[in-house]
């Protein structure tokens, strides 16, 4: 049973590390050790913070063992180091980050070896951990124009438009009690439990995500300049940043095909885009409720990450596992809960309970819009 166990946790630790290795492989030390944008941390930082996440939990907490390089921890602590100042401080780079990958992977696996996977929990946080930075890099590929930051085939097309056109394009999901979060037993993120009951009243919500197509057409006919449209929040941020369409559309509309689901919009324009259209976002709680509705299914999930209208925050009897700067120190603090996940999410990770967050004004995510309305 443990033997098993351990075989699996190998082949899993090593399944996410090809994925990681592939994704910076075409890339020289130069360009691995560069800002390649201001919101984004160096690739090499988030390759050494992968290694030392994965000594800190595997290795030294579950294991016991001393970190191999206590030297390196506060450079690699998220929270101590926020990316503003990361292309300055001296993580590793060229050869030796890759050696402390090797040398990490080696005492993960010892401990496993000698322990076990105990109950799994921090071994499964190690792996998707290094899942998410994976996605993390690829934005930061995305927002540098580098290769592996737009999908190599194109996400699924999503035929039809916004979906406001037909009823049939609209899901109606009745008011129910339904459980949101994740259950016990399974691995699931702190902030995902504890399952509880909510009611949710009727609502509306689009069978599809909003495409490049509806989104161009939003912008041809006064999207960003319709003041109405826009939060004030929205309005004086879109101003600032002189925003007049998606992140990396050119003046000649989206690289993408029109039919594909709209990507790279900030939760300020998912919101002017739906009430732009007699619309709102879903909140988090419809969402799962909608994502989890087997009679009708929404369809088009994991094209993009969804932004709902919901704030982050703890759900009731909220207890921080296994550090509170996973998840509690962002609670109600302006962020605004994703769902879903995106073609850049790996599969291990990708979970209907799943709970995304960012500002309202970021728009690196793998990030689309699906509209929902009030039942009248
Ligand atoms: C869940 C994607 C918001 O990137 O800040 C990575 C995931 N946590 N390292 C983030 C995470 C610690 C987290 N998000
Ligand atoms: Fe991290």
């Amino acid at each position: 049973m443990a033997i098993a166990a351990h075989h699996t946790a190998g082949d899993a630790l090593a399944q996410v590390r090809a994925r990681t290795l592939e994704l910076v492989a075409p890339f020289s030390p130069e360009e691995l050790e560069r800002v390649q944008h201001p919101l984004m941390s160096p690739l090499d930082w988030d390759l050494g913070h992968i290694a030392a996440y994965e000594d800190l939990w595997l290795v030294h907490r579950h294991g016991g063992r001393e970190l191999l390089r206590s030297d390196l921890a506060h450079i690699y602590d998220a929270f101590e180091t926020p990316r503003e100042v990361r292309g300055d401080i001296p993580f590793l780079r060229g050869q030796e980050v890759f050696d402390y990958l090797s040398a990490v992977r080696e005492r993960a696996l010892e401990t496993l070896e000698r322990t076990g996977p105990g109950d799994g929990t921090l071994l499964e946080l190690v792996i998707r951990h290094e899942a998410q930075h994976n996605e993390t890099m690829r934005q930061t590929l995305f927002l540098a124009g580098l290769p592996g930051g737009v999908p190599a085939a194109a996400p699924h097309a999503v035929a039809g438009s916004t979906g406001a056109q037909t009823a049939g394009d609209w899901i109606d999901v009745p008011a129910s009690r339904f459980a949101i979060g994740a259950s016990t037993g399974g691995f699931a993120f702190d902030n995902e439990r504890p399952r509880h009951a909510v009611d949710v009243p009727a609502f509306r919500i689009a069978r599809r995500p909003v495409t490049n197509a509806s989104w161009r057409h939003f912008c041809e006919g006064g999207g960003y300049e319709r003041r109405e449209w826009w939060s004030a929040e929205g309005w004086a941020w879109k101003e600032e940043y002189d925003i007049t369409r998606p992140e990396g559309w050119t003046a000649d509309g989206p690289t993408g095909a029109g039919e594909h689901p709209v990507l790279h919009v900030s939760w300020f324009e998912a919101d002017a885009f739906a009430r732009a259209h007699g619309a709102r976002l879903p909140t988090e709680t419809e969402w799962e409720r909608a994502a989890t509705w087997t009679q009708e299914p929404i369809a088009g999930v994991g094209a993009g990450w969804e932004w709902t209208s919901s704030c982050f925050t703890g759900y009731p009897g909220f207890r921080p596992h296994p550090y509170r700067e996973y998840s509690e120190v962002f609670f109600d603090d302006g962020y605004r809960v994703l769902r879903g996940w995106s073609w850049a999410t790996e599969e291990r990770v990708r979970s209907t309970t799943f709970r995304n967050w960012d500002l309202p004004q970021r728009r690196q995510i793998f990030a689309g819009v699906r509209l929902a309305k009030d039942v009248t």
